[in-house]
């Protein structure tokens, strides 16, 4: 069957879809248009695809012969899944596998903020380091503190196993329990992001949630941009009514040289690499293409965003679980 790909992952995985599939990789480092992928994915019976591709009603309308989309993330947010749904398309992703390393890296932008570990290093590299100084770019201590986990689900988990390790205290919310997100702003001093994002959750980090938040405290997104107001957060931050954001993820993504977001103090940004590890991003590729191979073989996907799909077919194993 023919199988379009639109970015090439790490790792060897390709190679066990190229030995049953018709395989046609993007070539260019850089995403395809969305004309591209419609012209590239049109006659296509399998998309792998990646999370910057926009796999909306009209892409699935367009692609014909489209028996199976494999989304090479965890968040599903790029593609209707009502719309794949209604074609009986399995939408696959990846769980598990990216939770360690996506909470690393929580847990790094925490240190970064708190620390000033950026600024310190700029600092370094002008040529500002002149002397030590009893008071010269103090920060706050992440052991000790109280962080809130907005979104208790396996990476945010995760990320609670970590602080507890520095004698953190934790908050949660989660849809089974926790506190309520109003009592987790008003006394966290890291407020960290691990919801999907969905139109519950779109600009749930605005300047209501913002002002409160303590004048001492920090907020880390490694989720997604849109769950934070970008302008919100810009005015937050310039009028210290936060101590500092760490942000993977932006809303716009990527976010541009020139935005204005970049001016505001005590901001640190990365270009979204929570899973950005050699290791987890071979194990995700191994993934995206399990799930092909199993649906284009008319099995179940190992993991399904939208099982109902298989509603009506013979039970099989379920997703496996991990990390
Ligand atoms: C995901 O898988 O959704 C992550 O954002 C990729 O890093």
């Amino acid at each position: 069957m023919r199988v379009f790909v639109s970015r090439r992952p790490p790792g060897t995985a390709l190679e066990r879809l190229d030995a049953r599939h018709e395989v046609e990789v993007w070539p260019e480092p850089s995403q395809p248009s969305a004309d591209e992928l419609r012209e590239h994915a049109r006659t296509a019976e399998g998309l792998l695809a990646m999370l910057t591709d926009r796999i909306d009603a009209e892409l699935i309308a367009a692609c014909p012969s489209l028996r199976a989309i494999s989304n090479y993330a965890v968040g599903v947010d790029n593609v209707d899944l009502d719309a794949a749904s209604e074609r009986a398309i399995p939408v696959g992703h990846t769980p598990g596998v990216l939770t360690d390393s996506t909470a690393d890296l929580a847990l790094a932008l925490m240190l970064a903020a708190a620390r000033r570990i950026v600024e310190g290093h700029e600092l370094v590299r002008r040529g500002e380091w002149l002397t030590w100084g009893p008071d010269f770019i103090l920060g706050r201590d992440l052991h000790g503190a109280t962080v809130g986990i907005v979104g208790y689900g396996r990476i945010g988990q995760a990320v609670g196993r970590r602080v507890e390790g520095f004698g953190c205290q934790v908050l949660y919310t989660s849809r089974s329990g926790g506190t309520t997100l109003e009592e987790l702003l008003e006394r966290s001093d890291f407020v960290t992001l691990h919801v999907p994002l969905s139109n519950a959750t779109r600009g749930l980090v605005g300047a209501e949630a913002l002002s409160r938040m303590k004048p001492t405290a920090y907020l880390v997104n490694t989720a997604r941009g849109p769950l934070v107001d970008t302008d919100a957060l810009g005015r937050a931050l310039r009028e210290g009514a936060i101590a500092g954001a760490a942000l993977d993820v932006t809303d716009p993504e990527p976010l541009p040289g020139e935005h204005p977001l970049l001016d505001a103090p005590n901001l640190t940004v990365v270009p979204h690499v929570g899973s950005a590890t050699h290791a987890t991003r071979a194990a995700m590729a191994d993934i995206a293409v399990d799930n092909l191979l199993a649906a284009l073989a008319g099995e179940r996907m190992p993991y399904c965003a939208n099982p109902q799909v298989y509603e009506g077919l013979p039970h099989q194993a379920g997703p496996r679980q991990s990390g």
